[in-house]
């Protein structure tokens, strides 16, 4: 039932335009569960970026090895010692870019040693995820094969932490440059006769934290250094220069590195935001599986602050950057849980729920509603790490139902944005409530209207009454992703028990859509 607290929201869900007045308390509270939806005709310039489903790949546990690179006499399909299994499973949901080679790893990391004969590398230990050793048998030939493979951006994080502007050019050079230098003539020498003309560059990880513990002052002083070094080479396109941005809600690194970055020395600037369901980063982060309805709703609550986070930065940015023309880049994010018993606390492997899923459909819709400025984001991480979307055991894997929802989400990748307008109900849950759903839309270069619903009730279904002014369409199909619980997921023995199937809950009534959404679902329509 709406009270009339819930009218406080109603901006939540319109980002770009007003609805305030559009409704009355009288019909609000008629229409409980039913929603009456808009599907704006937008603005055919602005898209939604398809760097928004980026994806992550830091040296941390299994993701690196084991999870793309495996010991030569492991029996799956491979390309030298990349997994082919898992590279299908990423070409299918086309990974827009790549994040590499972290994360807090990046900051330690010498690209130096992860080229040449690979006997020849030196090993190191991975300070940050377990103190495992690195034999850097993965190094940037083979990430950029990887990326090569899957027909991604690479995204590559230079070590500013405990490395030197000289270093950072110098991979800068190797990598782009296609003059007789020492550096390039290397990289021939190693296989690569021409530069791989990268132009994707973070100056740094958490450069508050891991990356180096700065201030935002003496950080933006770093970045400014590193940045007039980031060459660019004839042979390539010129760099996207990414400043480390900021952490959760700190608005004042976000402010400091505006007010101090000259424009155009950035190309983009990053946030990071994590969801723990617990909402503490000390003690339980709170548990992948197994959980109760009351984590189930404190997780969501805590992933929601997407928002608000999203909302405090942009409105920063645009006190700057008034054209936004510097992009701001979500390029961690995703939930973090305990890791699963028995496995080393480093590695952060854990579990992924329908309630994952819901969330990384909520999230993603949060960012295409944001397109204006949000022009990418990196889901952490890939594989078999936090909030991963494929998981592997040996010789197996298995498709999380995060996935799913990436699967689902991809005809939204460089779409034209169209506005919503709606207002949600609540789901209540102790006395607490958060809006029951959430959506986003666009259309895509063939003219069919895609929209992403998210129903976060675990127990009510609703009613959507939807209208689409200036759009004319015939038909309508649609894919779902729901299962029996939300706790819900996929092991090595069933591992799809949670997958997509066919949605039959919507029908065209005249040029109107009646679209019934189950509890716990994720549902893209198409329109054409
Ligand atoms: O994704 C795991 C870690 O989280 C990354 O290495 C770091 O950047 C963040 O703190």
């Amino acid at each position: 039932m709406l009270s009339i607290r819930s009218f406080s929201r109603l901006r939540w869900h319109v980002p770009h335009t007003g609805l305030l007045a559009a409704l009355s308390l009288t019909s609000l509270l008629a229409s409980a569960q039913t929603v009456q939806l808009t599907v704006q005709p937008g603005d055919p310039k602005l898209l939604i970026s398809k760097h928004i489903q980026g994806q992550f790949a830091e040296h941390l546990g299994r993701c690196i090895y084991d999870g793309i690179w495996v010991d030569e006499k492991l029996n799956v399909p491979k390309q030298g010692r990349i997994r082919m299994d898992v590279v299908r499973a990423l070409q299918k949901i086309h990974v827009p870019n790549l994040r590499w080679p972290g994360g807090c790893f990046a900051d330690t990391y010498h690209w130096h040693d992860g080229v040449g004969p690979t006997a020849q590398r030196p090993k190191m230990l991975n300070m940050w995820w377990g103190n495992n050793l690195e034999d850097n048998s993965f190094g940037t030939h083979e990430f950029l094969e990887l990326c090569q493979l899957l027909g991604t951006e690479p995204y590559l994080a230079a070590n500013v932490g405990s490395g030197t502007v000289q270093e950072m050019a110098g991979w800068m050079e190797y990598l782009n440059s296609n003059d007789d230098t020492p550096l390039v003539l290397e990289r021939r020498k190693n296989g690569h006769p021409e530069p791989y003309k990268v132009s994707w560059w973070g100056i740094g990880n958490e450069s508050w934290g891991c990356g180096g513990n700065m201030t935002a002052e003496y950080y933006t002083d770093v970045y400014k250094r590193y940045a007039t070094f980031a060459h660019n080479y004839p042979a390539s396109p010129p760099l996207k220069k990414i400043v480390s941005g900021a952490n959760g809600d700190d608005a004042n690194w976000t402010e400091t590195c505006m007010k101090r970055i000259p424009l155009n020395q950035m190309w983009g600037l990053t946030l990071h935001q994590y969801t723990l369901p617990t909402g503490s980063w000390s003690g339980s982060k709170g548990k992948a599986t197994g959980f109760g309805e009351q984590e189930y709703f404190n997780t969501l609550r805590n992933g929601l602050r997407m928002e608000a986070i999203v909302t405090k930065h942009a409105a920063i940015m645009d006190k700057y950057d008034k054209d936004k023309k510097v992009a701001l880049l979500v390029d961690e994010w995703g939930v973090w849980t305990d890791v699963e018993p028995g496995t080393n606390p480093g590695f952060l492997y854990q579990q992924n729920t329908l309630r994952d899923a819901l969330l990384a459909g909520t999230t993603l819709n949060i960012f295409n509603n944001h397109c204006d400025r949000v022009r990418g984001a990196n889901l952490a991480q890939a594989i078999n790490v936090l909030q991963a979307v494929i998981l592997t055991d040996k010789e197996r894997m298995l498709l999380t139902p995060t996935y799913h929802v990436f699967d689902l989400y991809q005809v939204h990748q460089d779409a034209q944005y169209l506005p919503l307008q709606f207002q949600s109900p609540d789901y209540v849950l102790n006395g607490e409530k958060i809006p029951a759903l959430n959506a986003s839309a666009s259309k895509d270069k063939n003219g069919a209207v895609h929209i992403s619903l998210v129903n976060l009730d675990p127990n009510k279904p609703l009613t959507l009454e939807t209208t689409l002014p200036g759009v004319s369409w015939k038909s309508v199909s649609g894919r779902i992703l729901t299962s029996a619980t939300v706790a819900d997921y996929n092991t090595f023995d069933k591992p799809t028990n949670v997958q997509l199937a066919d949605f039959k809950g919507a029908k065209k009534k005249g040029s109107n859509l009646a679209v019934t959404l189950p509890a716990k679902s994720v549902v893209v329509l198409e329109l054409k």
